[in-house]
Protein backbone atom coordinates (compact mmCIF):
# COMPACT_ATOMS: atom_id res chain seq x y z
CA UNK A 1 0.00 0.00 0.00
CA UNK A 2 1.68 2.88 -1.12
CA UNK A 3 1.41 6.55 1.20
CA UNK A 4 1.01 9.95 -0.78
CA UNK A 5 4.59 11.57 -1.35
CA UNK A 6 3.51 14.93 -0.27
CA UNK A 7 0.56 15.93 1.89
CA UNK A 8 -1.29 19.32 2.11
CA UNK A 9 -1.71 20.40 5.50
CA UNK A 10 -4.53 22.79 6.14
CA UNK A 11 -4.14 24.92 9.57
CA UNK A 12 -7.83 25.26 11.20
CA UNK A 13 -6.08 26.68 14.76
CA UNK A 14 -6.78 30.21 14.52
CA UNK A 15 -10.62 29.27 13.49
CA UNK A 16 -11.45 26.00 15.05
CA UNK A 17 -8.97 26.47 17.72
CA UNK A 18 -9.79 30.40 18.98
CA UNK A 19 -14.02 29.63 18.06
CA UNK A 20 -13.61 27.50 21.22
CA UNK A 21 -11.45 29.70 23.70
CA UNK A 22 -13.68 30.94 27.05
CA UNK A 23 -12.40 34.57 26.35
CA UNK A 24 -12.04 36.47 23.90
CA UNK A 25 -8.13 36.50 22.17
CA UNK A 26 -7.44 39.73 20.67
CA UNK A 27 -7.33 40.73 16.95
CA UNK A 28 -3.84 41.60 16.98
CA UNK A 29 -2.88 38.13 18.80
CA UNK A 30 -4.99 36.43 16.35
CA UNK A 31 -2.90 37.97 13.70
CA UNK A 32 0.31 37.33 15.20
CA UNK A 33 -0.69 33.38 15.42
CA UNK A 34 -1.83 33.18 11.67
CA UNK A 35 1.11 35.09 9.88
CA UNK A 36 3.68 32.89 11.92
CA UNK A 37 1.99 29.87 10.66
CA UNK A 38 1.90 31.25 7.28
CA UNK A 39 5.72 31.79 7.87
CA UNK A 40 6.11 28.21 9.12
CA UNK A 41 5.00 27.31 5.69
CA UNK A 42 1.16 26.16 5.92
CA UNK A 43 -0.04 26.41 2.41
CA UNK A 44 -3.35 26.88 3.92
CA UNK A 45 -4.89 28.57 7.78
CA UNK A 46 -8.49 28.87 7.99
CA UNK A 47 -8.33 32.66 9.31
CA UNK A 48 -11.66 33.04 11.22
CA UNK A 49 -15.55 32.59 10.46
CA UNK A 50 -18.30 34.73 9.14
CA UNK A 51 -20.84 33.40 11.57
CA UNK A 52 -24.00 34.82 13.34
CA UNK A 53 -21.51 36.75 16.22
CA UNK A 54 -23.96 35.57 18.80
CA UNK A 55 -23.65 32.19 18.26
CA UNK A 56 -19.72 32.28 18.22
CA UNK A 57 -19.00 35.87 20.03
CA UNK A 58 -14.67 34.98 19.85
CA UNK A 59 -14.80 34.89 15.79
CA UNK A 60 -16.67 38.40 15.94
CA UNK A 61 -13.46 40.42 14.62
CA UNK A 62 -13.34 38.34 11.26
CA UNK A 63 -12.76 41.67 9.20
CA UNK A 64 -10.39 43.36 11.30
CA UNK A 65 -8.77 40.20 11.47
CA UNK A 66 -8.41 39.78 7.98
CA UNK A 67 -7.68 43.34 7.46
CA UNK A 68 -4.64 43.05 9.35
CA UNK A 69 -2.41 39.78 8.20
CA UNK A 70 0.61 39.83 6.11
CA UNK A 71 -0.77 38.03 3.20
CA UNK A 72 1.44 35.83 1.79
CA UNK A 73 1.32 34.66 -1.93
CA UNK A 74 0.49 31.49 -2.69
CA UNK A 75 -1.06 30.86 0.76
CA UNK A 76 -4.92 30.50 1.11
CA UNK A 77 -6.88 31.60 3.58
CA UNK A 78 -10.60 30.10 3.84
CA UNK A 79 -13.00 31.44 6.11
CA UNK A 80 -16.16 29.27 7.40
CA UNK A 81 -19.57 30.89 6.02
CA UNK A 82 -23.18 29.70 7.10
CA UNK A 83 -25.21 31.42 4.87
CA UNK A 84 -25.79 34.43 2.78
CA UNK A 85 -25.29 37.67 4.90
CA UNK A 86 -21.77 35.67 5.98
CA UNK A 87 -20.98 35.12 2.43
CA UNK A 88 -21.14 39.00 2.06
CA UNK A 89 -18.62 39.81 5.34
CA UNK A 90 -16.20 36.95 3.39
CA UNK A 91 -16.96 38.96 -0.07
CA UNK A 92 -16.08 42.08 1.95
CA UNK A 93 -13.05 40.96 3.20
CA UNK A 94 -11.25 39.94 0.02
CA UNK A 95 -11.79 36.46 0.79
CA UNK A 96 -10.82 34.44 -2.11
CA UNK A 97 -11.64 30.69 -0.19
CA UNK A 98 -14.88 30.00 1.55
CA UNK A 99 -15.82 26.93 3.38
CA UNK A 100 -19.16 25.94 3.90
CA UNK A 101 -19.99 23.14 6.65
CA UNK A 102 -23.03 20.72 6.49
CA UNK A 103 -23.19 17.67 9.08
CA UNK A 104 -24.00 14.48 8.74
CA UNK A 105 -26.72 14.12 11.47
CA UNK A 106 -29.79 15.81 11.61
CA UNK A 107 -29.58 16.71 15.12
CA UNK A 108 -26.15 18.32 14.91
CA UNK A 109 -27.32 20.64 12.05
CA UNK A 110 -29.78 21.63 14.26
CA UNK A 111 -27.39 22.60 16.98
CA UNK A 112 -24.74 24.04 15.11
CA UNK A 113 -26.95 26.07 12.46
CA UNK A 114 -30.49 25.64 13.50
CA UNK A 115 -31.58 24.02 10.43
CA UNK A 116 -31.74 20.72 8.82
CA UNK A 117 -29.42 19.04 6.72
CA UNK A 118 -31.01 19.88 3.52
CA UNK A 119 -32.02 22.96 4.81
CA UNK A 120 -27.91 24.34 5.04
CA UNK A 121 -27.37 22.51 1.54
CA UNK A 122 -30.50 24.83 0.25
CA UNK A 123 -28.72 28.01 1.82
CA UNK A 124 -25.18 26.84 0.59
CA UNK A 125 -27.07 25.99 -2.79
CA UNK A 126 -27.54 29.90 -3.10
CA UNK A 127 -24.25 31.11 -1.49
CA UNK A 128 -21.98 28.11 -3.34
CA UNK A 129 -23.56 29.88 -7.07
CA UNK A 130 -22.67 33.59 -6.34
CA UNK A 131 -19.02 32.29 -4.42
CA UNK A 132 -18.42 30.71 -7.65
CA UNK A 133 -19.38 32.94 -9.90
CA UNK A 134 -16.96 35.46 -8.01
CA UNK A 135 -14.03 33.13 -9.06
CA UNK A 136 -13.56 31.85 -4.98
CA UNK A 137 -13.38 28.67 -4.17
CA UNK A 138 -15.59 26.85 -2.09
CA UNK A 139 -14.54 23.70 0.18
CA UNK A 140 -17.21 21.82 1.78
CA UNK A 141 -17.00 20.27 5.72
CA UNK A 142 -18.84 17.71 6.81
CA UNK A 143 -19.10 17.39 10.70
CA UNK A 144 -20.04 14.11 13.10
CA UNK A 145 -18.62 11.89 10.25
CA UNK A 146 -17.81 9.31 12.55
CA UNK A 147 -19.83 9.84 15.55
CA UNK A 148 -22.54 12.68 16.49
CA UNK A 149 -22.64 13.74 20.45
CA UNK A 150 -26.79 13.27 20.06
CA UNK A 151 -27.04 10.64 17.88
CA UNK A 152 -24.25 8.47 18.29
CA UNK A 153 -23.45 6.08 15.33
CA UNK A 154 -23.32 7.93 12.02
CA UNK A 155 -23.44 5.88 8.93
CA UNK A 156 -21.16 6.26 6.04
CA UNK A 157 -23.95 6.18 3.38
CA UNK A 158 -25.14 9.27 5.65
CA UNK A 159 -21.92 10.77 4.81
CA UNK A 160 -21.33 9.60 1.42
CA UNK A 161 -25.10 11.30 0.89
CA UNK A 162 -24.01 15.00 2.43
CA UNK A 163 -20.70 14.84 0.55
CA UNK A 164 -22.06 14.10 -3.35
CA UNK A 165 -24.15 17.05 -2.44
CA UNK A 166 -21.17 19.53 -1.73
CA UNK A 167 -19.98 18.48 -4.67
CA UNK A 168 -22.68 18.63 -6.92
CA UNK A 169 -22.64 22.39 -5.51
CA UNK A 170 -19.57 23.34 -6.72
CA UNK A 171 -16.99 22.14 -3.85
CA UNK A 172 -13.35 21.79 -4.78
CA UNK A 173 -12.45 19.52 -1.77
CA UNK A 174 -14.83 17.48 0.69
CA UNK A 175 -13.92 17.15 4.19
CA UNK A 176 -14.54 14.52 6.65
CA UNK A 177 -14.42 15.98 10.20
CA UNK A 178 -14.92 13.35 13.16
CA UNK A 179 -15.69 16.71 15.02
CA UNK A 180 -15.86 14.55 18.61
CA UNK A 181 -12.93 12.32 17.95
CA UNK A 182 -15.49 8.99 18.40
CA UNK A 183 -13.84 7.55 15.05
CA UNK A 184 -11.23 4.69 15.10
CA UNK A 185 -8.86 3.74 12.25
CA UNK A 186 -11.49 0.65 10.59
CA UNK A 187 -14.56 3.44 11.43
CA UNK A 188 -12.37 5.88 9.21
CA UNK A 189 -11.40 3.88 6.31
CA UNK A 190 -15.44 2.56 6.35
CA UNK A 191 -16.00 6.09 5.43
CA UNK A 192 -13.27 7.07 3.61
CA UNK A 193 -13.87 4.06 1.01
CA UNK A 194 -17.95 4.67 0.66
CA UNK A 195 -17.23 8.56 0.26
CA UNK A 196 -14.66 7.74 -2.48
CA UNK A 197 -17.47 5.41 -4.32
CA UNK A 198 -18.65 9.54 -5.21
CA UNK A 199 -15.93 11.57 -5.08
CA UNK A 200 -12.57 10.98 -6.19
CA UNK A 201 -10.34 10.71 -3.38
CA UNK A 202 -7.91 13.77 -4.61
CA UNK A 203 -10.89 15.88 -2.95
CA UNK A 204 -11.37 14.58 -0.14
CA UNK A 205 -9.63 15.67 3.48
CA UNK A 206 -9.65 14.33 6.77
CA UNK A 207 -10.22 16.57 10.07
CA UNK A 208 -9.70 14.62 12.88
CA UNK A 209 -10.52 15.77 16.70
CA UNK A 210 -8.15 13.75 19.39
CA UNK A 211 -10.56 13.56 22.24
CA UNK A 212 -9.77 9.67 22.15
CA UNK A 213 -6.60 9.50 21.41
CA UNK A 214 -7.36 7.86 17.51
CA UNK A 215 -6.63 11.12 15.70
CA UNK A 216 -2.94 9.95 14.39
CA UNK A 217 -3.96 6.57 13.79
CA UNK A 218 -7.54 7.67 12.23
CA UNK A 219 -5.11 9.84 10.10
CA UNK A 220 -2.48 7.16 8.83
CA UNK A 221 -5.91 4.99 8.01
CA UNK A 222 -6.86 7.87 5.41
CA UNK A 223 -3.14 8.12 4.10
CA UNK A 224 -3.92 4.71 3.37
CA UNK A 225 -6.90 5.56 1.49
CA UNK A 226 -5.06 7.82 -0.55
CA UNK A 227 -6.02 11.14 1.37
CA UNK A 228 -3.44 14.06 0.71
CA UNK A 229 -5.22 16.65 2.67
CA UNK A 230 -5.75 17.05 6.57
CA UNK A 231 -6.86 19.74 8.45
CA UNK A 232 -4.96 20.02 12.10
CA UNK A 233 -4.60 22.94 15.01
CA UNK A 234 -1.28 24.04 16.06
CA UNK A 235 -1.07 22.96 19.62
CA UNK A 236 -4.54 21.05 19.39
CA UNK A 237 -5.96 23.92 19.73
CA UNK A 238 -9.41 23.74 19.65
CA UNK A 239 -13.02 21.46 20.12
CA UNK A 240 -16.52 22.42 19.20
CA UNK A 241 -18.82 24.66 20.83
CA UNK A 242 -21.67 22.51 19.93
CA UNK A 243 -19.98 19.39 21.10
CA UNK A 244 -19.90 19.14 24.89
CA UNK A 245 -16.42 17.38 26.20
CA UNK A 246 -14.60 17.53 22.37
CA UNK A 247 -11.10 18.48 22.75
CA UNK A 248 -8.72 20.04 20.06
CA UNK A 249 -8.14 18.74 16.63
CA UNK A 250 -4.94 16.40 16.13
CA UNK A 251 -2.31 19.20 16.83
CA UNK A 252 -0.16 20.29 13.66
CA UNK A 253 3.39 19.53 14.93
CA UNK A 254 2.02 16.09 15.74
CA UNK A 255 0.83 15.44 12.54
CA UNK A 256 3.97 16.81 10.83
CA UNK A 257 6.19 14.54 12.87
CA UNK A 258 4.59 11.53 11.67
CA UNK A 259 4.60 12.91 7.95
CA UNK A 260 8.11 14.05 8.01
CA UNK A 261 8.94 10.74 9.54
CA UNK A 262 7.08 8.59 6.87
CA UNK A 263 9.09 10.87 3.91
CA UNK A 264 6.29 12.47 2.82
CA UNK A 265 6.85 16.16 1.85
CA UNK A 266 4.69 18.98 3.00
CA UNK A 267 6.49 22.16 2.98
CA UNK A 268 6.28 23.21 6.29
CA UNK A 269 9.15 23.92 8.79
CA UNK A 270 8.48 22.22 12.33
CA UNK A 271 11.06 24.77 14.24
CA UNK A 272 8.60 27.62 12.96
CA UNK A 273 5.77 25.51 13.70
CA UNK A 274 6.65 24.72 17.37
CA UNK A 275 7.35 28.58 17.64
CA UNK A 276 3.79 29.27 16.29
CA UNK A 277 2.44 26.94 18.72
CA UNK A 278 4.58 28.41 21.85
CA UNK A 279 3.08 32.08 20.87
CA UNK A 280 -0.67 31.06 21.06
CA UNK A 281 0.19 28.83 24.75
CA UNK A 282 2.20 31.71 26.26
CA UNK A 283 -0.35 34.12 25.10
CA UNK A 284 -3.65 31.76 26.55
CA UNK A 285 -1.12 30.71 29.65
CA UNK A 286 -1.53 26.85 29.48
CA UNK A 287 0.78 23.74 28.34
CA UNK A 288 0.94 23.29 24.10
CA UNK A 289 -1.42 20.14 23.39
CA UNK A 290 0.72 18.57 21.02
CA UNK A 291 3.31 16.01 22.19
CA UNK A 292 5.82 16.23 19.73
CA UNK A 293 6.11 20.25 20.41
CA UNK A 294 6.06 19.22 24.41
CA UNK A 295 8.98 17.32 23.40
CA UNK A 296 10.94 19.55 21.40
CA UNK A 297 10.73 21.89 24.16
CA UNK A 298 12.11 19.78 26.30
CA UNK A 299 14.91 18.84 24.41
CA UNK A 300 15.71 22.50 23.90
CA UNK A 301 15.23 23.17 27.11
P1 LIG B 1 -30.06 31.68 13.37
O1 LIG B 1 -30.12 32.24 14.74
O2 LIG B 1 -31.04 30.65 12.98
O3 LIG B 1 -30.04 32.78 12.20
O4 LIG B 1 -28.60 31.11 13.18
P2 LIG B 1 -30.76 34.13 11.97
O5 LIG B 1 -30.73 34.29 10.50
O6 LIG B 1 -32.05 34.17 12.72
O7 LIG B 1 -29.75 35.18 12.61
C1 LIG B 1 -29.63 35.45 13.99
C2 LIG B 1 -28.82 36.71 14.15
O8 LIG B 1 -27.49 36.51 13.68
C3 LIG B 1 -29.36 37.87 13.33
O9 LIG B 1 -29.03 39.05 14.04
C4 LIG B 1 -28.56 37.82 12.06
O10 LIG B 1 -28.46 39.05 11.42
C5 LIG B 1 -27.22 37.39 12.57
P3 LIG B 1 -30.19 39.94 14.76
O11 LIG B 1 -31.14 40.29 13.67
O12 LIG B 1 -30.80 39.02 15.78
O13 LIG B 1 -29.43 41.08 15.32
N1 LIG B 1 -26.47 36.62 11.57
C6 LIG B 1 -25.22 36.89 11.20
N2 LIG B 1 -24.34 37.83 11.56
C7 LIG B 1 -23.14 37.84 10.97
N3 LIG B 1 -22.75 36.89 10.06
C8 LIG B 1 -23.60 35.92 9.69
C9 LIG B 1 -24.89 35.91 10.26
N4 LIG B 1 -25.93 35.08 10.11
C10 LIG B 1 -26.89 35.54 10.90
N5 LIG B 1 -23.20 35.01 8.81
C11 LIG B 1 -26.71 30.58 11.80
C12 LIG B 1 -28.20 30.44 12.00
C13 LIG B 1 -26.30 29.59 10.73
C14 LIG B 1 -26.42 32.00 11.38
C15 LIG B 1 -26.01 30.27 13.15
O14 LIG B 1 -26.46 29.05 13.60
C16 LIG B 1 -24.52 30.25 13.05
O15 LIG B 1 -23.87 31.26 12.83
N6 LIG B 1 -23.91 29.04 13.25
C17 LIG B 1 -22.48 28.86 13.17
C18 LIG B 1 -22.03 27.98 14.28
C19 LIG B 1 -20.55 27.75 14.18
O16 LIG B 1 -19.79 28.58 13.71
N7 LIG B 1 -20.13 26.57 14.69
C20 LIG B 1 -18.76 26.21 14.71
C21 LIG B 1 -18.21 25.92 13.36
S1 LIG B 1 -18.56 24.29 12.77
C22 LIG B 1 -17.29 23.34 13.42
O17 LIG B 1 -16.55 23.80 14.25
C23 LIG B 1 -17.10 21.99 12.88
C24 LIG B 1 -15.91 21.93 11.90
O18 LIG B 1 -14.71 22.35 12.51
C25 LIG B 1 -15.69 20.54 11.42
C26 LIG B 1 -15.68 19.56 12.56
O19 LIG B 1 -14.81 19.60 13.44
O20 LIG B 1 -16.59 18.76 12.48
C27 LIG B 1 -16.20 22.79 10.67
MG1 LIG C 1 -13.40 20.84 14.03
Amino acid sequence: MSLPSSVRLFEVGPRDGLQNEKDIVPIDVKVGLIDRLTAAGLPAVEATSFVSPKWVPQLADAAEVLAKIARKPGVSYPVLVPNRKGLDGAIAAGCEEIVIFGAASEAFSKRNTNCTIAEGLARFSEVCEEALQRGMRVRGDISVALGCPYEGEVAPAQVSAVARELLALGCYEICIADTIGVGTPGKTRAVFEEVAKHVPVARLAGHFHDTYGQALANTYAALECGVAVFDSSVAGLGGCPYAKGATGNVATEDVLYMLDGLGIETGVDMAKLVEAGRYICDFLGRPTGSRVARALMAKAA
